[in-house]
């Protein structure tokens, strides 16, 4: 896993785009529970740092799929999946595999 940045630079209910390996991973903060996904939706490829966060799922700002923070599901669209990251806490660090 690799340090990718701290809590502090992710507010509550905020979020951050951070670059890993070539590959850019949004950081959501839902009441300090980090989440780490890809910054690009499965369907059409929109970025995913203006979607809407709201009650364990993130929704794509294009056309609204809606994805689980958790797994990546969407559930109305089984074809498609977020891909997610691993996510663990060091002190002040967030650290993503
Ligand atoms: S590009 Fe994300 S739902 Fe279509």
């Amino acid at each position: 896993m690799d340090i990718v940045a701290k809590i502090s630079e992710v507010p509550n209910f905020g979020s951050k785009v951070v670059s890993v390996s070539g590959r850019e991973i949004l950081l959501v903060n839902v009441k300090g529970v980090i989440y780490a996904v890809e910054n690009e939706c499965p369907h059409q490829g929109s970025p995913m740092n203006a979607a809407t966060v709201k009650d364990g799922y993130i929704s794509c700002p294009r056309h609204g799929y809606r994805f689980s923070l958790t797994n990546g599901k969407c559930a109305e669209h089984p074809d498609c999946t977020l891909v997610t990251f691993p996510v663990q806490l060091d002190g002040d660090d967030i650290l993503v595999g």
